[in-house]
């Protein structure tokens, strides 16, 4: 039985049921890498400000290098009987460099630690998530580049509404993702108060020097409220916020591929690379990528559902309700990179069916508004304008035609300002190129937008 560092008080052993229901080693693992440069931090100040020898201080911090090195290269026997990624590793050390290792943990709490440790993570996974949202915005603006001259049918409702670019309509897509760029670097940004120094929760008697460790390890303050700093997850929510909403928009995006992939539709073809077959339908080419990026959002949703929960009843400070603060966090970074990675293939290699798309935005009378408008034009108030539009629509329903078909007569019987010029307006790529105004569909607007993209997306690569 190994003896846990805490037992000094008790005459019996853990019972087996809660040392494996409490252990967190198996998941909180992932943070060994900021947990080792936490320690090390620490160690160096506890040497500095003379809380332990330098000597001992010196010990400590090579023994952590070499365990990290270790730890990088794979080979670790992690203990579930102690406890957590922190014991390990102060185990592990003391075992390799006998009684210095003790005192490392001299005016620290694994309260103050864990918090350091996770505060750290979330701030390094912000950065790899931020370079994949990156890449992704890369492909869409790409993709949204080559199809300047494609004209598709915009929707609303999931019907035919107004003709657009299908470069447009990806620019939207990046509109989100620019957000959710946004969103993880101020998160990123926010975090630079170094929670290390509020001890188990009051702070501590020895002579530490806070703003030492929180320069060393990338921080431009310390945080003011030893209490609050160890309850603390606010930081971890944000995260998760941020990364179901990037999320959600990633699943939109998906649930358009599965629509336009369909036969319905026919919008676009599935690369081979990111579509399945079936095991019984051999005339099936599915697409699961996009369909899993869709169903893992229910993941992300319910990671953060799931610490808010943790959260709203604890009393101040810590309890170790927080320790479930770790596996939605871990999970949402697993879910949003991998669904990242996917869509960026996808989107990459997906072929745009021009033809059908165009062929969707000629019918369903979808210039219709552009009909009304330019009877506006001629003098008639929009709502009887509006009217007179929705007869031929219906005149069309009936005939089973479209607004370019009907006659120039039969549209005068209704209303004597149409004139031949007419033709034009119902025109689709007519349609599309009077809406000239900023964020509108025209061709030069969305070269205009094209633009400011690559300017900003080169702007954020080289600060
Ligand atoms: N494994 C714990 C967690 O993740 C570390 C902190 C434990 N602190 C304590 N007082 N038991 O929250």
């Amino acid at each position: 039985m190994t003896k846990k560092p805490w037992q000094g008080r008790f005459k019996e052993e853990t019972s087996r049921i809660l040392e494996e229901f409490s252990q967190s080693v198996s998941f909180d693992r992932e943070l060994y890498p900021q947990d080792i440069r936490g320690s090390i931090a620490h160690a160096r100040m506890l040497g500095k400000q003379g809380i332990i020898t330098e000597e001992d201080s010196k010990l400590i911090i090579e023994g952590l290098e070499g365990i990290l090195e270790e730890l990088d290269g794979g080979s670790m026997p992690w203990k579930s009987v102690l406890e957590d990624v922190h014991m390990n590793i102060e185990t592990l050390l003391t075992e390799r460099i006998g009684e210095a290792g003790g005192r490392l943990h001299t005016a620290r709490s694994r309260n103050d630690q864990v918090a350091l440790d996770l505060k750290l993570y979330i701030r390094d996974t912000c950065d790899a998530i931020l370079e994949r949202i990156e890449r992704m915005l890369h492909c869409l603006l790409e993709r949204a580049q080559e199809q300047t001259d494609t004209v598709m049918p915009g929707y609303t409702h999931l019907q035919r509404a107004q003709p657009v670019l299908l470069s447009h309509h990806l620019m939207a897509y990046f509109e989100m993702m620019r957000r959710d760029h946004g969103r993880f670097l101020s998160l990123k940004n926010s975090l630079n108060d170094s929670p290390l120094g509020a001890g188990a929760l009051a702070g501590t008697p020895h002579p530490i020097d806070r703003a030492m460790t929180a320069r060393e390890l990338g921080f431009s303050g310390i945080t003011r409220n030893s209490m609050d700093t160890v309850s603390d997850r606010d930081f971890a929510a944000q995260f998760l916020f941020d990364a179901a909403l990037c999320q959600i928009h990633l699943s939109r995006l998906a649930e358009e591929i599965v629509l336009w992939a369909s036969a319905e539709f026919s919008f676009v073809t599935l690369p081979d690379g990111f579509a399945t077959g079936s095991s019984m339908m051999p005339q099936k080419k599915n697409p699961d990528s996009a369909e899993l990026v869709r169903g893992k959002t229910g993941r992300a949703i319910g990671n953060l559902t799931s610490l808010l929960v943790v959260l709203k009843g604890l009393p101040l400070t810590y309890n170790r309700d927080l320790q479930e603060d770790k596996e939605p966090v871990f999970d949402s970074v697993r879910t949003l990179t991998g669904s990242l990675e996917v869509m960026t293939g996808l989107i990459g290699d997906i072929q745009f069916e021009a033809g059908k798309m165009k062929a969707a935005a000629d019918g369903g009378f979808t210039t219709a508004t552009d009909l009304a408008d330019y009877i506006v034009e001629k003098g008639v108030p929009f709502r009887k304008a509006h009217e007179i539009t929705g007869k031929f629509v219906a005149l069309c329903l009936a005939k089973g035609c479209g607004l370019t078909d009907l006659g120039i007569d039969e549209m005068r019987e209704e209303c004597d300002a149409i004139g031949e010029d007419v033709f034009n307006i119902l025109k689709v790529g007519s349609s599309v190129g009077r809406r000239d105004i900023p964020g509108g569909t025209a061709g030069n607007q969305v070269q205009i937008a094209m633009e400011e993209a690559r300017d900003w997306l080169a702007k954020i690569n080289s600060d």
